[in-house]
């Protein structure tokens, strides 16, 4: 028998199981009869769905791993640091659908071709070229203060990144989701001593750190840390 219901705390997602095998997590297609990248798309009383595995969204990493703090809504606007070609933004742009909008921001022109092909269907997506160290470059193209900043830059600076694009576009009591690759900040020191230290850098800037996924196996020596902001 095939089971779809829907994820506890993520609209417009679901976990689907097929007898015999483990539940995946799919997203509800926003643009019907597109695929953003090489998914496999899924035909289910007559809607249409995205397969979305966690080894290429890591946030997925984080649902598997039953994640409960999740500060995206079908309204969000959220600034997303290190879009890449726009896989995961893609699958959050099914979430979203016509309420919310992400601003997509890619410092590679050689991978922001593809996301700005995504876009171009996806018109919740917004796509910025721009070094995410130096917010003030892409200041002009985000004319609002965002709900959430979504960081996945591999990046030896990674809290502080979140933190200076936070002061220039979170709004108050808004929300990081901060993915820590700790290989990029030390490669030398233990994993855990890299999420404390980039755990104390968010405390200091007055974030509330609300909880914490380790994503191994799906994606070894990275968590995300989610957390509010006090100002
Ligand atoms: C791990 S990939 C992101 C994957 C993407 N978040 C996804 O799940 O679909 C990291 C991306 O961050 C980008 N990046 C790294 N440093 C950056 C910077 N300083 N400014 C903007 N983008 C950066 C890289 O070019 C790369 O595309």
């Amino acid at each position: 028998m095939l089971k779809l219901r829907a994820h506890e705390n993520l609209a417009n997602t679901f976990w689907y199981q097929k007898e015999n095998e483990s539940e995946i997590l799919l997203t509800l297609n926003y643009t019907p009869g597109h695929k953003a990248y090489d998914e496999k798309l899924l035909e289910i009383g007559g809607q249409e769905y995205r397969v979305w595995t966690p080894y290429r969204s890591k946030i997925v990493a984080a649902l598997i791993k039953k994640l409960k703090t999740i500060p995206i809504t079908p309204n969000s606007h959220i600034l997303y640091l290190g879009a890449a070609s726009g896989t995961t933004c893609s699958h959050l742009s099914d979430v979203l659908r016509n309420q919310g909008k992400i601003y997509c921001v890619e410092f590679s022109s050689r991978v922001i071709r593809e996301l700005v092909q995504i876009c171009e269907v996806r018109d919740n997506l917004i796509p910025i070229l721009g070094d995410v160290r130096y917010p003030e470059q892409y200041r002009m193209l985000i004319p609002e203060q965002v709900d959430v900043v979504y960081s996945d830059v591999a990046q030896p600076e990674q809290a502080q990144i979140i933190i200076k694009n936070a002061e220039t576009f979170l709004k108050s009591q808004g929300w990081i989701l901060l993915f820590v690759k700790s290989r990029s900040v030390d490669v030398t020191k233990d994993p855990e001593r890299i999420y404390k230290e980039q755990i104390k850098i968010l405390k200091n800037a007055t974030f509330t750190v609300v909880e914490v996924a380790h994503l191994s196996p799906y994606s070894e020596d990275h968590a995300l840390i989610v957390a509010q902001w006090q100002k």
